[in-house]
């Protein structure tokens, strides 16, 4: 598909990153190493925090509302500063964003005075493309999500599952490296949900685009289960690792089935207090 290749073809254009693979000893494509970390008002969120990502990995970040999940990915895109500990993004130490680390975010995230097409393009004002560039890329991930032929509507005009689109499609069109989610589905109804979390997966590793991993955070355990390759469970105050659950099912995945639902049982075990140890 040409539109696609052309990602590609810009994605070879990144040495900042490509250089710095070679010597490192690091294999993940992200990776916290022993964080810690208090907001300003001294609340101490972590206590040594360690999770990774491997290449074309998917993994999930579960835990109870307040435990730091959103703070987690954060810190994993750069925009906070642990307190101690590192973050590494192919074994490069991550001290500010970098456009490689995408974040989307709990709250929603179009600009209602902007086109689809505008939102999308947005995310590439920062590099140095000419505006026919800028709109052929743009138009390439709007088609990636499915949404060639609403590039001119508005998001008042959009449904909540094409406003979501509209904003990962301006995340995949600057061509990270590393998406972080932090609840993207939260606002859909669960059909709505459903549908896009059958396509994401394909959408995110297909090999149209240079994504090498993702972090997901949701509340929404069956999500997960659903998409995840591995997933950390988060507990206690200050929040650490309790547990990690690898998910061995094939996709895609069904809920109703014996094993998923045995999956199921094994989180929500990490997640009441009786739970807690690695199984
Ligand atoms: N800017 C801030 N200053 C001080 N404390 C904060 C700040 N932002 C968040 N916190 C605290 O840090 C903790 C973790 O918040 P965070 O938003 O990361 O939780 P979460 O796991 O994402 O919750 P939810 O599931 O409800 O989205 C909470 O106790 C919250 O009150
Ligand atoms: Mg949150």
């Amino acid at each position: 598909m040409k539109v696609s290749r052309r990602l590609i073809l810009l994605n070879a254009n990144r040495p900042n990153v490509e250089q710095s693979i070679n010597g490192t000893t690091s294999k993940h494509v992200l990776e916290a190493s022993h964080v810690h970390f208090s907001y300003e008002n001294k609340y101490t969120v972590f206590n040594d925090i360690n999770l990774e990502i491997n290449e074309n990995e998917f993994i999930g970040i579960v835990g109870p509302s307040g435990i730091g999940k959103s703070t987690l990915l954060r810190i994993l895109g750069g925009f906070l500063k642990p307190t101690n500990g590192e973050i590494y993004l192919m074994g490069n130490k991550i001290v500010k964003p970098v456009p490689e680390l995408v974040l989307i975010h709990q709250s929603i995230i179009t600009f209602p005075w902007m086109t689809a097409l505008e939102n999308v393009m947005l995310s590439l004002r920062t590099k140095k493309l000419s505006e026919d560039d800028m709109e052929k890329r743009a138009h390439a991930a709007l088609e990636a999500v499915s949404l060639q032929g609403f590039a001119e509507l508005y998001p008042k005009e959009m449904s909540g599952g094409m406003r979501q689109r509209v904003a990962i499609a301006r995340a995949l069109a600057s061509d990270p490296y590393v998406f972080l989610m932090d609840e993207p589905f939260a606002h859909l109804d669960e059909l709505t949900a459903e549908g896009l979390r059958q396509e994401i997966y394909n959408i995110l590793f297909s090999s149209e685009n240079p994504l090498k991993g993702v972090a997901l955070v949701s509340h929404n355990l069956t999500e997960v289960l659903e998409l995840a390759d591995r997933i950390y469970i988060l507990n206690n105050v200050p929040a650490t690792v309790v547990g990690m659950l690898r998910v061995d099912m094939p996709r895609p995945r069904n809920p109703r089935s014996e094993i998923f639902n045995e999956y199921l049982d094994r989180l929500y075990g990490y997640l009441t207090p009786a739970g807690g140890k690695i199984k």
